[in-house]
């Protein structure tokens, strides 16, 4: 079966997680992608936080399956004449480097384009091109802290707190995977390749939009109705951080089950739908709050919001989470449990889907990998384990054109 990137060359210059995220899905897809590093070390993320002595950590086997490695130092003449040599036949280079360090290297945007009017060069930098802070080096918590989600996530008497979802690693390379493919779009009506740049700060606000939304409402209104503070607390002129609460106008907590004294993830998340409120009423035992006018309506509700959650609670407390889950979904609530990681690892329902995949490295051996999490009905996606560094070096450059002298040339000038 065909894949929708077929024939599309991608180098990808890019190293520890939201460069090669990105790079990783347009594999997923179907792109040759040829993962440059530098010799020697490799990807930063081989050897960091390893489980096994010698072999590629997890952290860079789950971030670049599905692709091939060529080792070149960019710095050395050799290395740049191979460079020039790639982009010179592909459509797309990603990197995530430094702000500046492309450039250091000679690689600027005008110099690219000399080299390949058709290429797509596509960046990750922590902030903008222009913003105050555009000369940072940023990691993934300082992105989450500089694009909202810090401020708003936790309990109003904690600190800001960082998710466990790497907002402003992976989910900037899906951003810039989104952008590459339009611009791959626009070069079939242009004939051009164009610079597509997507900053972590950006990719993190993109998914705090609500919170700025809540951020304009506090400030006409002075209260967030559906924030736990409301009616009880009291509001500043800056959104809360709203623990559990749902982000939407359904109030929704995480709350315990069967357990929870001894097992951290003995939740689940259950939100009470406006429209649903009748039969969430009848599934925890109370259908004399359909109709008794202190319950019936979510204004009626809103100021004793957490004496309901709490009286589900007892109702749970016989209840496991996956118990609890199998009464709700017969009343068409929209709740679901808190699933640990082991959970996860071990699911069915995910290993069939193939959004949790076992794949056979060289040198770790099985190990577990997420799939594409965007299933497509005309492509299936294989996944195959992450290079060894310079697995694919000699195959590359023979792709390229070099015979076997100067490919052996290239490594002895890498190795000085
Ligand atoms: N051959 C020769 N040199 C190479 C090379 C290769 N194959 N690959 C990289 N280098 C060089 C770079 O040119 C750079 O050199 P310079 O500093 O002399 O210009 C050097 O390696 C270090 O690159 P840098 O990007 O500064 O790495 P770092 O480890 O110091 O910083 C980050 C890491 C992630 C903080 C930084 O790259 C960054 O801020 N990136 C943008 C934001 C981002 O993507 N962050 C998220 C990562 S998940």
């Amino acid at each position: 079966m065909s894949k929708p990137l077929d024939g599309i060359k991608i180098i990808d210059f890019t190293h520890v997680q939201a460069g090669p995220s990105c790079a990783q899905q347009l594999a997923w897809f179907g792109a040759d992608v040829i993962k440059v590093e530098r010799p020697g070390s490799g990807d930063a993320t081989r050897t960091s936080l390893r489980d096994i002595p010698d072999a590629d950590a997890l952290y860079f086997t789950m971030l670049n399956s599905n692709k091939r490695s060529l080792t070149l130092d960019t710095k050395k003449a050799e290395g740049k004449e191979v460079l020039e040599k790639l982009i010179r036949q592909s459509d797309i280079m990603i990197e995530n480097f430094a702000p500046g360090a492309l450039d250091r290297m000679g690689f600027t945007w005008e110099y690219i384009q000399s080299l390949n009017p058709r290429l797509i060069l596509a960046s990750v930098k922590g902030f903008s091109d222009g913003h105050f802070y555009e000369d940072l080096k940023v990691y993934d918590n300082v992105a989450q802290a500089a694009g909202g989600a810090a401020t708003t996530t936790g309990f109003w008497d904690g600190p800001p707190t960082i998710s466990g979802a790497a907002l402003g690693d992976s989910n900037t390379g899906m951003h810039l995977a989104i952008g590459i493919l339009a611009a791959l779009q626009h070069r079939h009506l242009t004939g051009l390749g164009q610079k597509v740049a997507v900053s972590m700060q950006d990719a993190v606000l993109n998914l705090c939009r609500v919170k700025l939304r809540d951020q304009q409402r506090l400030e006409r209104t002075g209260v967030l109705e559906e924030y736990p503070q409301y009616p009880h607390g009291t509001f500043t002129d800056v959104v809360p951080r709203g623990g559990n609460a749902g982000g939407g106008g359904q109030p929704g907590w995480i709350l315990k089950c069967k357990g929870w004294e001894n097992d951290p993830n003995a939740y689940i998340y259950f939100t009470i739908q406006g429209t649903a409120w009748e039969a969430t009423a009848r599934a925890i035992g109370k259908p004399e709050w359909v109709t008794d006018p202190a319950y019936a309506t979510a204004k009626a509700r809103q100021d004793k919001i957490f004496d309901i959650f709490a009286y589900i609670e007892t109702w749970l407390a016989d209840k496991d989470k996956f118990e609890a889950i199998e009464i709700l979904r017969k009343f068409d609530i929209p709740c679901g449990p808190v699933l640990s990681m082991k959970e996860i690892a071990y699911d069915e329902s995910l290993r069939r889907s193939k959004s949790i995949v076992e794949v056979d490295h060289k040198v770790r051996g099985k190990y577990l990998t997420v799939g594409s999490p965007i299933k497509m009905s005309g492509a299936t996606v294989e996944i195959t384990p992450s290079p060894l560094l310079g697995e694919h070096t000699d195959e590359v450059l023979a792709e390229l054109g070099y015979n076997a002298t100067q490919i052996a040339a290239i490594h002895s000038a890498a190795a000085v």
